[in-house]
């Protein structure tokens, strides 16, 4: 039994010396898990606007509510209906937040949120040759994107580049700049409000330099009129390439299943 009591002695600094290496980290946890849904300040989003908060609802409600939601409107709570069919009822996801964690993350909401990406007001016509071959790099995934976001060619294509000219679920941009103008675009890289993008982009943001680069290359795409051409031809001559291996791969599959199903005794 004494052991027993020192061993706890011995580990008991253990103990909160790792909860304190596990800190709760309010600013992440609100852009991985709150910001797809919600803005500070920025206006109601799939969820209300979240600035003043802590005017508007008690610490008891929010407590009981950021963890729970559903189960209070479950239980009849008046704000959690009107709210629920004020917002189209889209269900909140429950978070598995203790009351100190709720806390740290309303705090965290008191003092302005996240910080919204900075918005680049350099106009893309005082890019330099460099900027737009940066931008090209980045676009191409030449050169990663600093918080990790996946290249833009994997779903687009600009101005003829990348095999096929990109992807092709996504819109070209080699118009974008048109299409959005300086400030426009700036913008629409700054915070995607694109429903796809948005989703990528919401915890990986650009950053300034990265954005105007991109906003650069997107200009010069634009400029020089690109209309797209061969990538039709190439695409009707990659879908048969790409025919034929499905045809060799299901006549491999099917030559095994064959052989098992006709002799299954073969083999003992
Ligand atoms: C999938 C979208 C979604 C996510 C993610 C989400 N919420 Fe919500 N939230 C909502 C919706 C929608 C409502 C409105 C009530 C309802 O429909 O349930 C809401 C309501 C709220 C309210 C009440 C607002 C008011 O005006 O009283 C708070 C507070 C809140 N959310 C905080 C959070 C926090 C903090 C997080 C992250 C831990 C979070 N939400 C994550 C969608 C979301
Ligand atoms: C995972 C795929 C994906 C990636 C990666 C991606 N986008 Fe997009 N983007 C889309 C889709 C899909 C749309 C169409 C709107 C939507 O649903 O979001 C779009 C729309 C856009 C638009 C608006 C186009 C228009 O014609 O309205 C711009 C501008 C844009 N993307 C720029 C970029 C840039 C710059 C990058 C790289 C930093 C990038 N995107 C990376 C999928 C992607």
């Amino acid at each position: 039994m004494k052991k027993f009591v020192l061993f706890l002695f011995a580990f008991a600094p253990l103990v909160v010396f790792s909860n304190n290496i596990h800190a709760f980290d309010a600013p992440a946890y609100f852009t991985k898990n709150c910001s797809s849904c919600h803005t500070v300040g920025g206006g109601d989003d799939v969820g209300p606007d979240l600035k003043g908060i802590s005017d508007r609802r008690s610490k008891e409600w929010l407590t009981t509510w950021i963890p729970s939601s559903q189960s209070m409107i479950e239980k009849g709570d008046p704000i959690g209906v009107e709210l629920f069919n004020k917002f189209k009822r889209k269900k909140m996801p429950d978070q598995d937040l203790n009351p100190e964690e709720v806390a740290a993350l309303l705090a965290f909401i008191k003092a302005g949120g996240p910080a919204e990406a900075p918005i680049d007001s350099r106009p893309a016509s005082s890019a330099t040759e460099a900027d737009i071959a940066k931008g090209r790099e980045l676009f191409l995934g030449k050169i990663p994107l600093s918080h990790g976001a996946p290249a833009c060619i994997s779903c687009h294509g600009a101005g003829g580049v990348g095999m096929l000219g990109g992807g092709t679920f996504a819109p070209n941009l080699t118009q974008a700049y048109s299409k959005y103008e300086d400030k426009g675009l700036s913008k629409s890289l700054a915070k995607p409000g694109f429903r796809v993008m948005k989703e990528v982009f919401a915890d990986k943001p650009l950053t300034a330099d990265e954005a105007f680069a991109l906003k650069a290359f997107l200009y010069q795409t634009d400029k020089a009129g690109y209309q797209g051409g061969d990538e039709q031809k190439k695409f009707i001559f990659l879908g048969m390439g790409g025919c034929a291996v499905l045809l060799g791969v299901t006549d491999f599959i099917w030559r095994k299943r064959r052989r098992k199903s006709t002799k299954p005794w073969a083999k003992g």
